[in-house]
């Protein structure tokens, strides 16, 4: 039976040794990574790809990148999350097409609003000209704040941290969903990045979010117990 959340988010622990002996169903992981396609992102442009490794030969490779860290060594099956902001443009349209889709659903003022926000919002906040036009728009941004509320994750560095975000709920999504049947995970961002990509073939825009590693934990996989900052150091309530 499937976990809870709550018991799902207490069970999920970065497992550094898994299980030779236990493989992973293939068709599970695959509806956990439909689940990390579930999760929040930004503008909900979805700009990111789900890598999921089950090739013997092509898992060693990675395991190599990632510095021959255990929880890639012993992994039964990664998945890399990677970060396309490069999609933006098509995304838009994608989602143009389908508020399209939903014209009859929505009202006249609504559809408006879509095509307004993926036709003109958007591009103003992803179009870029080597760097130049976005910190343009971040100076614009800047001095009209002085007079205004003001968007102002414009440079070209704002919206690669707007995309890793977005991807790092989704692969949080996948974990959390992997411990919902018992299976573990240990993202990793200790990776050589230009040999991952290489190795995956990807396009040279892509940016990897995220390795991980996936199979079912040794008990010595559990780096000892969980450590937290005290709640009380960390909440706010004001
Ligand atoms: C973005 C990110 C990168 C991480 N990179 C690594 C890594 O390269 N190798 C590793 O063994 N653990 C890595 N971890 C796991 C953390 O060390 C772990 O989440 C943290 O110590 C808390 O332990 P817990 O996940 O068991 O609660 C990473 C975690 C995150 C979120």
């Amino acid at each position: 039976m499937e976990k809870t959340v709550s018991e799902a988010i207490e069970y999920r622990r970065s497992i550094r040794k898994f299980d030779p002996e236990k493989e992973l169903d293939v068709n599970v992981v695959k509806k956990c990574l439909i689940n990390a396609t579930l999760a929040p992102n930004s503008s909900n442009l979805q700009l990111w790809e789900f890598y999921h490794i089950t090739d013997k030969n092509l898992l060693s490779k990675i395991s190599e990148s990632c510095f021959g860290q255990p929880a890639a060594k012993t992994a039964k099956q990664i998945v890399v999350t990677v970060v396309r902001k490069d999609l933006w443009k098509n995304r838009a349209n994608d989602n143009l097409n389908f508020f399209k889709s939903k014209k009859d659903s929505l009202s006249d003022k609504e559809f408006k609003l879509t095509q307004k926000y993926y036709k003109k919002v958007i591009p103003f906040v992803y179009k870029d000209f080597l760097g130049i036009l976005s910190l343009s728009k971040y100076l614009f941004a800047f001095i009209v704040g002085f007079f205004r509320v003001m968007y102002r994750q414009l440079k070209r560095s704002d919206t690669r941290i707007v995309a890793h975000k977005s991807a790092a709920l989704a692969s949080q999504n996948f974990m959390i969903s992997m411990a919902g049947f018992s299976y573990d995970t240990c993202p990793m961002e200790g990776f050589d990045s230009i040999k991952i990509k290489r190795i995956l073939n990807l396009n040279s825009k892509s940016e990897i979010n995220m390795i991980i590693g996936c199979g079912i934990r040794l008990k010595e996989g559990v780096y000892g117990e969980r450590f937290r900052i005290p709640f009380e150091k960390v909440y706010y309530r004001r």
